[in-house]
């Protein structure tokens, strides 16, 4: 064991590689069974090594750790519907956040501990106690604040996304100020422990860093969420990483960097994709959920057509080429293997069908990749927005099942729309439209849309997995 004492640093560079390949594996569906794979082999790296570096480990205390936090993940893992994820994701993220938060007191405490026992032993022996511990002192400060915000914040999170009682959301004129009080006397409390190694300030920045997390976090909508959560895992990198430097772990600085930062991109893409900013989601008050809803009797009834699934199923396999749009409400029916046999026959009758995928389509990032994945449908199938919307108009039938908002034409056309500048998928302009959904019911932006009554489309009323699979029977009834 002596050898992996040696070599450690040359095993944390072979999992710090091994991490960076598994965020390129997981940014493409084909590669991304490979990079789960790399991120086990490094995760399991990172720990053994640690494991042998760390001096006299209470090894039944670590084993005991793990082993009730693997019987707690894989019963989770095992259980868990594929729409709770993003809270669960949360309640994994403000685990990250409360150990950096016990790891930096534990450290503090140690620290003390060290200098209570002789301070001049320390300088004698050539270490210059004062200059480490304003280097430790710092990286504390910093490691501690963001990980107790990310703490109360993913667990807000978690319970918004949950549905939980107890987490409100919370408005008024006075959220802002106090929000800003308490995020600078948590500062303020942080500069006096960071200049003078105080305790009570290391407690009062610790406790305002809580309070600071949930009051951050509760007036953001519940729509939302899913780019807080997002944000929340690029915070729970950042805490690990200052961690990190704390415990002197490089593995920790490499791997809470690359959670930092990648994070931080995808809640850049998230917010792009549904044409927000960043600072917009965070402190502009909540767009999301039913805040933008349009008031029964805002406007005069409008007309749609409605049809059957034999129509719609008649129509498609007289067509040359198909288009699916999946949304929300495909996850929600849990209709993916249906619509995958529907896809395969038309495949089979020569109709050449496609997938388009809006990025935040569904409710949390790739929702429909997953889905889509989860039923084998060919990811050479699976066209992202950029790629198909110039297709629209030479395509005969559009398919739209349980989607809405991203196929809102508002977002391009109407420039009082809550959504315009959002970038959609451009169903409106294929030939032939036909939506599936149970009723003429608002999406998650809570907006009308004009599509359902645009004259080229058909709708198809009812759950979706039922539709789905009564345009399937209608198309072998056909015999075609
Ligand atoms: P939505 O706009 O939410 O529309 C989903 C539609 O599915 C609803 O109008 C609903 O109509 C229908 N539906 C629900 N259950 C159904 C079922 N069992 N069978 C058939 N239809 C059903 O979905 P979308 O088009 O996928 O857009 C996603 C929205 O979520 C966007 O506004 C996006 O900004 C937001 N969002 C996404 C994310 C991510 S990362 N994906 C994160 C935050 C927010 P009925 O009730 O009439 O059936």
């Amino acid at each position: 064991m002596e050898f992996i004492r040696d070599y450690a640093d040359w095993f944390y560079l072979i999992g710090a590689v091994l991490f960076i390949l598994t965020l390129r594996g997981l940014s493409g569906p084909k590669t991304a069974i490979a990079g789960n794979r790399y991120g086990m082999i490094a995760m399991a790296i990172a720990v053994i090594t640690t494991f042998f570096v760390a001096e006299n480990p209470v090894v039944w205390m670590i084993v005991g750790a793990m082993v009730l936090g693997a019987m707690v993940g894989i019963a989770r893992a095992r259980t868990v519907p594929m729409t709770q994820m993003p809270e669960t994701v949360a309640l994994m993220h403000s685990l990250v956040g409360l150990a950096a938060v016990l790891i930096a007191v534990a450290a503090i405490i140690h620290n003390n501990e060290l200098a209570k026992l002789d301070v001049g032993l320390l300088q004698a022996n050539g270490v210059n106690f004062h200059e480490m511990g304003k280097v430790h002192l710092f990286e504390l400060f910093v490691g501690c604040f963001v990980g107790a915000i990310t703490f109360t914040a993913s667990v807000f999170a978690y319970g918004k996304l949950a549905a939980k009682k107890w987490a409100k959301t919370i408005s008024g004129a006075w959220v802002k100020p106090v929000q800003a009080l308490i995020f600078i006397a948590m500062f303020a409390a942080g500069i006096h422990f960071f200049l003078t190694g105080n305790m009570t300030s290391f407690w009062a920045m610790t406790g305002l860093a809580l309070v600071f997390g949930w009051v951050w976090i509760a007036p953001v909508g519940g729509g939302d969420m899913p780019v807080v959560v997002s944000l929340l895992n690029s915070f729970s990198g950042w805490a690990a990483a200052g961690i990190g430097f704390t415990l002197e772990n490089n593995m920790l600085i490499v791997a809470g960097s690359l959670v930092g930062s990648s994070g931080a991109i995808l809640s850049y893409i998230m917010c792009k994709a549904m044409n927000r900013s960043i600072i917009n989601v965070l402190f502009g008050g909540a767009m999301g959920g039913t805040a933008v809803a349009v008031e029964a009797g805002d406007k005069a009834p409008r007309n749609h057509r409605s049809g059957s699934a034999d129509d719609a199923g008649f129509l498609m396999s007289n067509a040359d080429s198909v288009v699916i749009v999946p949304g929300y409400g495909m996850a929600q029916g849990r209709a993916q293997n249906a619509v995958k046999e529907l896809a395969n026959l038309l495949k089979e009758q020569g109709v050449t069908v496609r997938f388009a995928i809006h990025p935040v389509a569904g409710r949390m990032p790739g929702h429909m990749n997953v889905l889509l994945a989860e039923a084998d449908v060919p990811y050479e199938d699976i066209l992202e927005m950029d790629e198909i919307n110039s297709d629209f108009p030479a395509t005969d039938v559009v398919l739209v099942i349980g989607a809405n908002d991203v196929v809102n034409p508002a977002a391009k056309d109407d420039p009082s729309s809550p959504i315009y500048g959002m970038p959609i998928l451009e169903a409106h302009k294929a030939r032939t439209i036909m939506v599936i959904k149970r009723s003429m019911a608002t999406g998650y932006a809570g907006l009308d849309n004009d599509l359902f009554y645009n004259d080229k489309t058909m709708m198809i009323f009812g759950d979706a997995k039922k539709v789905v699979e009564d345009m399937t029977k209608a198309i072998n009834g056909n015999g075609h």
